[in-house]
């Protein structure tokens, strides 16, 4: 098992985060190395795993605090929760059903709150959050998913933080290429942030492109 970022672990081509919690999220396997157990990480099933696998390095250390956009039954929270040993996730998710299952994954672990909240609402769940955060994730898969980020960057980041972007050009547009549907993106986003890497997603995703950015 070698680590390839913080908490963020590899074997024959395949991601693992120390697991948190001995029960499985969504089906994954575990594997014991050491005496330590480990959780794979899927990036088929994981926007943020993909994204590792395609060679973005995420800024997540140890003891980051997130904000999680789009945190559903909490798949890829619980791989950050596994990274965050002295850390802390906030999982801001919309859907009243969906969050039912994120809400068990928090009941096994010490470091993710569910927040039943609107992106696009930041000031019905700012008193929540504990000051600025490191690090603001969003994988919402909505049409003006750039406008919820930034309104989300301006209120949460730290100066020095990191945005992360998972965009679906199908969200945005069922029309248009996806090309011109990214570069779009890429110019909405420009006007307050500095893009610091980017990757496709592809073969895990299609037409998905992730952005690591920095506030300007
Ligand atoms: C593609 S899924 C996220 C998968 C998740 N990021 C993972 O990797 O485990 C998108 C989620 O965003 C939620 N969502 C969509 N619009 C939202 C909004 N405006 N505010 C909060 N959550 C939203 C949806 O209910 C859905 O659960």
């Amino acid at each position: 098992m070698k680590q390839i970022q913080p908490g963020i672990f590899s074997q024959n081509g395949m991601i693992y985060t120390k697991a948190g919690s001995d029960r499985s999220v969504y089906g994954e396997n575990f594997v014991e190395k050491d005496g330590q157990k480990y959780r794979r990480w899927n990036a088929n099933r994981s926007k943020a795993g993909a994204a590792v696998k395609n060679g973005i390095e995420l800024n997540i250390d140890t003891d980051s605090e997130i904000l999680y956009l789009g945190a559903a039954s909490g798949t890829t929270v619980s791989h950050f929760s596994d990274i965050l040993q002295e850390g802390f996730v906030y999982g801001v998710e919309y859907s009243d059903t969906v969050i039912r299952d994120l809400v068990e994954v928090a009941e096994q672990r010490e470091n993710i709150a569910p927040i039943l909240g609107d992106g696009r609402k930041p000031e019905e769940y700012g008193d929540l959050i504990d000051g600025k955060v490191d690090v603001v994730f969003q994988d919402i898969s909505q049409r003006d998913q750039p406008e919820i980020f930034l309104k989300n960057i301006e209120r949460f980041l730290k100066e020095d933080g990191v945005g992360l972007l998972a965009v679906k050009a199908r969200s945005i547009s069922s029309s248009k290429h996806k090309e011109e549907i990214f570069e779009e993106v890429r110019e909405k986003i420009k006007e307050k942030m500095e893009i610091i890497d980017e990757t496709e997603l592809d073969p895990y995703e299609k037409e998905h492109l992730f952005l690591k950015l920095k506030k300007k």
